[in-house]
C-alpha cells in the first residue's frame, strides 16, 4: 500500500508576460523564444506574491479540494530555490504558519527543479514508514526576482507559480508513487547557480551590488545535460517497473524548455504526444513545475485513475530523477 496523491491545488500570478511584451524592452522576440525554448508567456508575481504566499494559496486549495483542514497536516515538504528567506528559515516553515498548522514538520528540499521528484519520493517514505499519514508537497517559486531582466539569455526563459500535492497513506488500491530513481552530478554544480550570496563567496558590508547574485547559468551546458538526463531516466524508470512505451499513459516532465523534451522524446523513440507540456504558458518554474502540470492536467480532465505515469527532473546540482506513480 503506497502513499498516493488524493489532491492537487496551484496558483499563480495574474500577471502574465508575453514574449512580445519581453521584446519591448530586450534585444529578442516572440520567434526567437518560441523557436528555441517553446515558450510563449510567464506569470510574474507582484509584491504580494512571495514565494510562501504563492505555496500557501497552492496548498490550501489541495486541502480544500480535499475537505479536510490544514490541521490535519502532519508535514510539510517544499520544494524551492527562491526561498523568501536566505538559507532560514525555510519557507515550508512560512508556509505552515500562513496555513495556520502550528505543530507539523516543515522541512525545504534543496534539489532545484528536480526537488519536486525527490519530494515525492521523501513524502511516500515518511509515509510508508508510519511518521505521517497526511503531507503536503510543494513546489513554490519566485524566479523572477532572482533573474537579470537585462539578460536575454536568461531571463527569457522562466517564470513564477506554485502547485502541492496532498499525499496520503494508501488503501488497499493500486493508486500510489510506486518508486523513483534519484541521482545527482555534483560536477555539473557550476553549471547552474546563483554565483554570490552564500558563505563561499559572500556579499561584503558596503560593496556596490552588481549582476553576480543573479542566476547563472551555461545555457548550453544545461541543454546538454537535460537531454541525457531525460532519456537516462525514463529508460531506467520504464525498465525497472517493467513497463513498454504503450503501457505508459503520460510522462510530466519538468517544463524547462520544448527543444529538451523534443530531443529526449526522438532519443528514447517516444512519442511527443505522451508527454504533457504546459511551458508555453508558464514558461519554467523550476520547483513548481511539476505539481503545475499536475495541477494543469486535472483541469482539463486528462488524470484518470488507474493512469500510469511517469515524472522526470532536472536541474540544478546537477540533480535529476523521476516518479512512478500508478494515478
Ligand atoms: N533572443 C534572441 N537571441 C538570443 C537570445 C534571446 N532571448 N538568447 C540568446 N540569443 C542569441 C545568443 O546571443 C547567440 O547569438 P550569437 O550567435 O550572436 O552569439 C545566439 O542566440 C545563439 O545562442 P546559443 O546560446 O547558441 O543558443 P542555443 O541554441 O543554445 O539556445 C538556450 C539557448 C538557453 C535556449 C539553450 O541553450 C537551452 O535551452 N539551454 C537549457 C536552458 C534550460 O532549460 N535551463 C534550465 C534547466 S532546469
Amino acid at each position: 500500500m503506497n502513499a498516493y496523491i488524493s489532491s492537487l491545488g496551484h496558483y499563480v500570478p495574474e500577471k502574465r508576460v508575453s514574449n512580445d511584451e519581453l521584446a519591448k524592452t530586450l534585444d529578442t522576440s516572440d520567434e526567437w523564444i518560441r523557436s528555441h525554448t517553446g515558450i510563449g508567456n510567464r506569470h510574474v508575481s507582484s509584491d504580494q506574491e512571495t514565494t510562501a504566499y504563492m505555496g500557501y494559496k497552492a496548498a490550501q486549495e489541495a486541502l480544500d479540494k480535499r475537505g479536510i483542514g490544514a490541521e490535519e497536516i502532519d508535514m510539510i515538504l517544499v520544494s524551492t530555490i527562491t526561498a523568501d528567506y536566505h538559507e532560514m528559515p525555510g519557507t515550508s516553515c512560512l508556509i505552515q504558519d500562513l496555513l495556520g498548522n502550528s505543530i507539523c514538520g516543515a522541512m525545504d528540499i534543496k534539489a532545484a527543479c528536480s526537488g519536486f521528484v525527490y519530494g515525492l519520493e521523501l513524502g511516500k517514505g515518511l509515509i510508508n514508514n508510519g511518521t505521517a499519514s497526511k503531507i503536503l508537497v510543494i513546489g513554490t517559486e519566485r524566479l523572477s526576482r532572482v533573474l537579470n531582466w537585462k539578460d536575454r539569455n536568461n531571463c527569457i526563459l522562466f517564470g513564477d507559480g506554485a502547485g502541492a500535492v496532498l499525499l496520503e497513506k494508501g488503501e488497499g488500491s493500486p493508486r500510489g508513487i510506486i518508486n523513483s530513481i534519484l541521482r545527482a552530478e555534483g560536477s555539473g554544480f557550476d553549471a547552474l547557480s546563483h554565483p554570490r550570496g552564500g558563505t563561499s563567496n559572500p556579499f561584503i558590508e558596503g560593496e556596490i551590488v552588481g549582476t553576480d547574485h543573479y542566476l547563472d547559468m551555461d545555457g548550453r551546458r544545461v541543454y546538454n545535460f537535460a537531454v541525457r538526463a531525460n532519456t537516462v531516466i525514463l529508460k531506467d524508470l520504464m525498465e525497472k517497473n517493467g513497463l513498454t512505451v504503450d503501457e505508459v499513459d503520460w510522462i510530466v516532465p519538468h517544463q524547462a524548455n520544448r527543444r529538451i523534451i523534443e530531443a529526449a522524446a526522438k532519443r528514447d523513440k517516444i512519442p511527443l504526444e505522451k508527454f504533457y507540456l504546459n511551458m508555453e504558458e508558464f514558461a519554467n518554474t523550476s520547483g513548481a513545475s511539476i505539481p503545475l502540470a499536475l495541477a494543469d492536467m486535472e483541469k482539463k480532465g486528462l488524470l484518470k485513475e488507474g493512469q500510469k505515469i511517469l515524472t522526470v527532473g532536472f536541474g540544478a546540482g546537477l540533480t535529476y530523477g523521476g516518479n512512478y506513480i500508478i494515478w
